[in-house]
């Protein structure tokens, strides 16, 4: 404990001012809402909705719920993305305070400033065009408030998923070319974790709202959900393997001994930061080795109440707790500010072919556990059948891999 004070103390640790930590916050969660809702609703939501003919009820409810939520994210992502845009310039303008930073006279000014000596294309114009991109998502997914733009939901949705990806890659744009291999890895790894981290804590926000209107729904709607789930599952996994290898490349970047974790303020707000995240993991590896398999245990059977009870009770309630994890992993995330390196005195990082070559293996390591992960939920979903049905089981148990074959029976 008192180390833990000692090195939120030390000198060389700046605490970010709460305007700072509200907007960096605000601007990932705005983000998260649109990324996470347009990715996951064409990764999982619309093809899942699909399976339903235009006249099911569901089916019809689902939507006009992603359309109201997908409308609000637009609202939230405009309102984050001014935010952000007011935080940059109270940083950019020495002493400037934030309320005078939210001026929109300032704001062009600040976005019109020519270049400086030595960069390509000036900064200010690299956050304007980011701006303007963030404007015509919002402004795509607000238009979902319309009832005549929900009928172009689908449309509506797949064109803003690139414009929602492209406002974060275009902030990342160098005005002046990257000063070695590092810089450029640096550039790349910071924004796989930004993706793949809002679409993962976006995703399962999302669903989760969806998963509140399961008074409104019919009896076979387990069976959707069952679906929904699986293919979601897969989404997150991949998006944990890429957001772990980012986060542990920038890990190493800042920080230059496990020590520092306890021993600096960037360290200990990291070390909070990664706790927060293994009781993520933790709650989504209960989901793919507990709950999944019985999801799919009962989708075999045909047994509608289970169903209903496993994905419409159980499963969104643990995804209430790692919406609520992820929002605290968001909140944590302004005060990684400076670097513990620097807080510690370490040199700086830089990488060798050894270090990239422990990255990969640790990457590879990281991808076959994964995949172990799946193939353990798959062989428990078909353990478990074989046990309730006898001779049943060992049928499904060849060449389904998922539950394919029984789900086509169902549909
Ligand atoms: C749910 C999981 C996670 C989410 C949503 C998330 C999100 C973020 C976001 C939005 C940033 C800010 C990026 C920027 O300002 O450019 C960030 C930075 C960072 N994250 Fe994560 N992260 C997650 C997991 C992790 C993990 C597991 C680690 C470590 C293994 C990690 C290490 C870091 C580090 C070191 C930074 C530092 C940045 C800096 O000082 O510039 N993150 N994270």
């Amino acid at each position: 404990m008192n180390s833990a004070l000692l090195a939120a103390k030390t000198a060389g640790y700046t605490m970010p001012q709460l305007w700072r930590v509200l907007s960096k916050s605000g601007y990932f969660i705005g983000l998260s809402g649109a990324i996470g809702a347009t990715v996951t609703y064409a990764t999982t939501v619309a093809p899942a909705l699909r399976t339903r003919g235009s006249e099911d009820g569901d089916a019809a409810v689902l939507r006009r719920r992603s359309a109201h939520y997908l409308a609000w994210a637009g609202m939230v992502l405009l309102v984050t993305g001014y935010l952000q845009l007011a935080a940059r310039l109270a940083r950019a303008g020495k002493g400037m305070p934030f309320t005078d930073a939210l001026a929109p006279g300032r704001i062009w000014h600040f976005l019109r400033t020519p270049a400086t000596k030595g960069a390509w294309i000036a900064q200010g114009t690299v956050y304007l065009v980011q701006n303007v991109v963030l404007v015509l998502t919002a402004a795509l997914l607000v238009a979902l408030f319309l009832p005549a733009a929900r009928r172009r939901l689908d449309a509506l949705a797949l064109t803003a998923l690139p414009l929602s990806l492209a406002t974060t890659l275009v902030s990342a744009v160098p005005v002046t070319t990257p000063k070695n291999r590092d810089a450029v890895l640096d550039l790349v790894f910071d924004q796989v974790h930004i993706v793949s981290g809002t679409v993962w804590l976006g995703g399962l926000a999302l669903l989760v709202a969806l998963a509140a209107a399961r008074g409104r729904l019919g009896d076979t709607a387990g069976q959707l959900w069952a679906d929904m789930w699986r293919r979601f599952s897969l989404v997150a996994m991949v998006c944990v393997g890429a957001v772990l290898v980012s986060g542990l490349w920038m890990s190493w970047r800042h920080v230059g001994a496990i020590s520092q974790l306890w021993t600096t303020g960037y360290g200990l707000a990291l070390l909070v930061k990664i706790l927060l995240v293994l009781g993520l993991i933790t709650a989504g590896a209960g989901n793919q080795l507990w709950l999944m398999p019985r999801i799919a245990r009962a989708r075999r059977a045909d047994d509608t109440t289970s169903l209903l009870r496993l994905t419409l009770r159980h499963f969104p309630k643990v995804v209430w707790g790692e919406v609520v994890l992820g929002l605290a992993v968001l909140a944590v995330m302004p005060f990684l500010s400076g670097s513990a390196r620097g807080e510690a005195g370490s040199p700086q990082a830089a990488s060798s072919a050894d270090v990239l070559a422990a990255g990969a293996v640790l990457a590879i390591a990281l991808a076959a556990s994964l995949y172990a992960t799946a193939k353990a939920s798959e062989a428990l979903a078909r353990r478990q059948a074989a046990v309730a049905a006898p001779g049943v089981g060992r049928e499904h148990a060849v060449g389904t891999g998922s539950d394919r074959g029984p789900v086509a029976r169902i549909r």
